[in-house]
């Protein structure tokens, strides 16, 4: 629909198309709505690499950056391309070629059994780290070198300082600074300047292993936590498990400067499962809680808030697929969610 919102779907592999077919009927949804949406498939993936050689050609690349305003994505890993090469191709060329230095990973337990005090907002730098790829596996050692630019650092606390201060929660930064000096020392140096030009905002700086430590212990005095690219990835898969796994958690990514019109990636943290994949078991909660994050992002406050509504109504109703200890199909629970929406 030409003037309205594109969106693009990569389902990816193993899971992520399992779970990526339940989320797509909630953009019919938003349609019925009135919203106006125009959705473009793009099977990328393994099997595409696998049969063309193309994992994200400069051309799609392109299209995606400049004609659409957000990518839902599934997971990208499979057991048959053992370097993960295609997924570094894909995935993290999304991530740092649209300058998406903002991964937002919240974890808000649902179920009745859990902790529904719990509510915690990772904000992970989505660009760096070691994740620039730079190493070398030399004779008798092997190097990878973490990149931290004072910019992609800036653009992700700035964002965690301004959510910290509109939802007047603290904000901790999770750091190593005590032997990263040169990286992790920048990082605190930049919250520390932050924190004296916003000292209405309750924040502070605490080793990253023992943040983990108190973070299991009492998950219930963490409210926002910034960390890397690296720390992160670990510290959002730890709060997954506070939600009841990797099946619950969703992301989403952008970029604060916005300099393309696509700014919003929205995909569960979790990967594409090849333990459980083609099984038609996997839990698409993470997914569809990451869709009503995308919704947001691109303005459609009602949507999100019904989705997520629609998740949170049906976990209570009893619905679980079998990692919740249920017996649901991804379909079933799937179509438990959205016939909440009508959908
Ligand atoms: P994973 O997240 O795929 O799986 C870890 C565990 O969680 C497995 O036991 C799996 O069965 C379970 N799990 C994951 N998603 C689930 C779901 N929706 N419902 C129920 N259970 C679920 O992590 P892994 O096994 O370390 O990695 C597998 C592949 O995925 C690797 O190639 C990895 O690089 C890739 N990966 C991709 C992404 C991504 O695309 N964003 C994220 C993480 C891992
Ligand atoms: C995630 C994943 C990815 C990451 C991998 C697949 C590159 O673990 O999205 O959390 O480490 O960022
Ligand atoms: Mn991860």
């Amino acid at each position: 629909m030409a003037g309205g919102i594109r969106i693009a779907l990569i389902p990816g592999d193993g899971v992520g198309g399992e779970v990526m077919a339940e989320a797509r009927p909630c953009l019919d949804w938003v349609v019925s709505r009135g919203r106006r949406l125009e959705v473009l498939d793009l099977p990328l993936g393994a099997d595409h690499c696998l049969a063309t050689g193309e994992t994200l050609s400069d051309a799609t690349f392109a299209t995606l950056r400049d004609t659409c305003d957000g990518i839902l994505f599934g997971a990208v890993g499979d057991p048959r391309i053992p370097d993960g090469h295609h997924a570094e191709a894909i995935l993290l060329r999304l991530r740092q070629g649209l300058e998406l230095a903002v991964n937002l990973r919240p974890c808000q337990p649902l179920l009745a059994d859990q902790d529904r005090t719990i509510d915690i907002e990772v904000f992970r730098e989505n660009t760096e780290g070691p994740y620039c790829l730079l190493g070398t596996t030399e004779p008798g050692r092997a190097v990878d070198l973490a990149v931290h630019t004072e910019t992609a650092v800036r653009r992700l606390l700035e964002a965690a300082f301004r959510r910290a201060a509109a939802l007047r929660r603290p904000l901790v930064l999770a750091h190593k600074a005590n032997v990263l000096k040169h990286g992790h020392g920048l990082w605190v140096r930049i919250f520390e300047d932050l924190r004296r030009a916003m000292p209405t905002v309750e924040a502070r700086t605490q080793h990253a292993d023992a943040l983990l430590c108190a973070l299991v212990q009492n998950p219930r005095a963490f409210a926002l936590i910034a960390a890397d690219n690296y720390l992160g990835d670990l510290i959002s898969d730890l709060c997954a498990a506070f939600a009841g796994g990797m099946g619950m958690a969703p992301s989403l990514s952008f970029a604060p400067h916005r300099p393309f019109r696509c700014n919003a990636l929205a995909e569960p943290v979790h990967g594409s499962a090849p333990d459980i994949a083609g099984q038609g078991v996997a839990n698409p909660v993470g997914m569809l809680l990451s869709t009503a994050l995308l919704f947001r992002q691109l303005g459609w406050e009602a949507e999100a808030a019904d989705l997520e509504g629609a998740v949170a109504g049906a976990l209570a109703a009893g619905a679980r697929t079998q990692d919740l200890g249920g017996s649901l199909s991804t379909a079933e629970m799937g179509q438990a969610i959205r016939s909440r929406l009508g959908a």
